[in-house]
């Protein structure tokens, strides 16, 4: 069966063709990097104009990549949630229109499902397993006990990690994209040079929650408190110390969710999932077996948005025209306290 995953939520313009769930024939990803470059962040408004003019074209770009022709295609997998509206509205309704023109079905797809999905495309991946999706608006610890059996652990509480690296950066101009230029950056400075403050929810109903504005703020406001006087305050400095922060405190609460389930495999997705500290500390987890998507399948990408929507159309569940885009609502729920 071969999908075409169109993933349009944000500024990447993905397009993706994937068969049989498993097999990625071609995955285009067009980013828009220079365009938000002078704004230090997503412009929504130059997003989604950039994304009309691309999607055709990447479309077109994928299909010929995989050596196949439209007409070729059992079905179609985009994204409809969550992510900016102007965007998603992109994919989705050219999804809708090709879908129509060549009467064949189309799946919309909560794209935080796919991101924790990516990993399954390489790896073959048994349940259960603690799942912890680190994107740029979500933080969201979960126990997957089967493909559509996913119950939330916990959740950020206010930022997600993400958008703290992103705020980081954009406050102090190191650039954009904000993740990825910390993550180069650390490998310069010294994580000990701040000693930020780390949340304390362990007293609250949700054990399993982390939180983000905190440390933003003490980033952002509180530099000279947290500075140690050993160290140069650098550009690096900060950004070692931060992300040192921000990691440490999403292992706390994966260590802790694996002990208490007692599941020692986790899964993880999303873009902060690149992170080479990241990566590292969740490699010094001992006797865990850790699965993550490689570097391209860890940010926005069609083929992890056609891996799952395959699925659903081997099901025979499909979406309608009616099916609109949708700026957060996520299908994950939270059953643990
Ligand atoms: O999953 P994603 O592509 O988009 C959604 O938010 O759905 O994630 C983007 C986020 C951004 O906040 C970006 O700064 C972060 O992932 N990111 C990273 C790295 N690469 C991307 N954060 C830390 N280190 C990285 N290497
Ligand atoms: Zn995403």
């Amino acid at each position: 069966m071969l999908v075409l995953g169109i993933e349009s939520s944000c500024d990447d313009c993905s397009v993706a063709v994937v068969e049989d769930g498993k097999k990625i024939l071609s995955n285009i990803i067009a980013t828009q990097i220079d365009m938000h470059k002078p704004f230090n962040g997503v412009v929504p408004e130059i997003a989604s104009r950039t994304h009309t003019e691309w999607i055709y074209p990447v479309v077109e770009e994928s299909l010929s990549k995989a050596g196949i022709v439209k007409e070729d295609l059992d079905g179609i997998a985009v994204t409809n949630r969550p992510g900016l509206v102007g965007s998603l509205l992109v994919g989705l309704s050219f999804a809708k229109g090709l879908s129509w023109s060549l009467g064949i079905p189309f799946i919309a797809v909560d794209h935080i499902r796919a991101h924790l999905y990516a990993p399954h495309l390489e790896y073959h991946i048994e349940y259960p397993y603690v799942g912890l999706l680190v994107s740029g608006g979500h933080t969201i610890i979960s126990k997957v006990s089967g493909f559509d059996d996913i119950d939330v652990m916990g959740t950020t509480i206010d930022d997600a990690c993400g958008e703290a690296f992103d705020k980081v950066a954009k406050y102090y101009n190191f650039g954009y994209p904000g993740g990825v230029i910390i993550d180069k950056m650390a490998e310069k400075g010294n994580p000990k040079a701040f000693q930020f403050p780390k949340p304390n929810l362990h007293k609250g109903d949700h054990t399993y929650d982390v939180s983000y504005s905190g440390l933003k703020t003490a980033v952002i406001n509180q530099l000279d408190q947290f500075h140690n006087k050993e160290f140069e305050k650098t550009p690096e400095n900060i950004a070692a110390s931060f992300q040192k922060t921000a990691i440490d405190i999403l292992i706390k609460r994966l260590k802790k969710a694996m002990n208490d389930t007692g599941i020692k495999r986790v899964v993880c997705g999303g873009g902060v999932t690149a992170n080479t500290y990241f990566r590292k500390a969740v490699k010094a987890i001992h006797e865990i077996e850790a699965y993550y998507p490689s570097l391209e399948l860890c940010t926005d990408n069609g083929a992890m948005i056609a891996a799952i929507g395959y699925h659903y159309l081997k099901n025979e569940i499909f979406s309608d025209l009616h099916t609109n885009a949708m700026a957060r609502v996520s299908s994950f729920r939270r059953k643990y306290p």
